[in-house]
């Protein structure tokens, strides 16, 4: 879990806590000398030249760099979509670099959540049953599916909107249908690849918000891909790829915080997004 660990001085002069991470804290992602190519035919593809990568337990990271520099590449292996070419991975303490396609879509179940740019949600099937699936598929039982699936659209603020299918809520409204299936299985990591790259600035804030809520409230691992610094500076720690590589890797000093930021945005009635 996260835990405070020091008091920092705002501009304003009032104290308050900083959150930052426990340095003891155990590492979730331990990426070592990763390699990835792809062959095209008789062309090979280098698409990440040697990263290594430790994320611990409660971290907020931020991937940033230029496109075609590898952040999907890595995120796929982080996710357990993909294995490297070379090098290892360690997550939550388990070396998962060498496990079949079977053993992957297990860890993946078991301990991942995704969130994609274009919210990926089955769009014939209402919030509830779009947030039971990933429940659907790990084999639990469907009255707990319902309670479980229900308490994860109350934690997005999404009471009321069970029956709700894709096509009748906003954009913001369907990713935080997203962030709900990603939650249910109670993931030590949750992977969000562009989460708000469809999405308006006001309706970025409210999912930032609740990213940052998950993380310092349930001390989830977040780890999240954007072009955009102004998402990133919601992190705690940026880590900036350039041509398969780490260019840079920095702890964000004082973050931007998103529940602050919506009380002072005038709020807007959703159902006329
Ligand atoms: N499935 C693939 N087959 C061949 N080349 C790929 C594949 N996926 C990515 N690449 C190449 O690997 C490099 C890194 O891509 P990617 O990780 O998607 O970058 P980013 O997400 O930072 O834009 C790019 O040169 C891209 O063209
Ligand atoms: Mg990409």
């Amino acid at each position: 879990m996260q835990t405070a660990f020091e008091v920092g001085v705002f501009d304003n002069g009032a104290h308050r806590v900083v959150l930052t991470h426990d340095p003891e804290a155990p590492e979730v992602i331990r990426l070592e000398g990763i390699h990835k190519t792809y062959s095209m035919g008789d062309v090979e593809v280098h698409a990440l030249r040697g990263v290594t990568l430790n994320i611990k337990e409660g971290e907020f990271v931020a991937i940033m760099g230029t496109s075609g520099s590898g952040k999907s590449t890595t995120m796929n292996i982080i996710g357990c979509l993909d294995s490297p070419t070379r090098g290892s991975y360690a997550l939550d303490g388990e070396d998962v670099s060498t496990l079949s396609k079977d053993e992957r879509a297990d860890i993946r179940l078991r301990k991942l959540g995704f969130v994609f740019q274009g919210f990926n949600l089955l769009s014939r099937t209402s919030a509830l049953e779009n947030v039971e699936l990933p429940m659907l598929y790990a084999g639990i039982e469907p009255a707990e599916r319902h309670r479980r699936a229900t308490e994860a659209l109350h934690a997005v603020g999404l009471a009321g909107r069970e029956q709700n299918h894709p096509n009748q809520l906003s954009g913001g409204q369907q990713q935080r249908v997203a962030i709900a299936r990603a939650l249910v299985n109670d993931p030590k990591l949750i992977l969000a690849d562009e989460p708000t790259g469809a999405l308006d600035s006001r309706t970025s804030v409210e999912v930032m918000d609740i990213f940052q809520r998950l993380n310092r409230e349930r001390g989830i691992t977040l780890v999240l891909v954007t072009h955009e610094p102004d998402i990133a500076a919601y992190a705690d720690r940026v880590v900036v790829f350039r041509d398969g590589r780490i260019q840079k890797d920095y702890r964000v000093n004082a973050p931007r915080d998103a529940a602050e930021e919506l009380k002072n945005l005038p709020a807007v009635d959703e159902d006329e997004e």
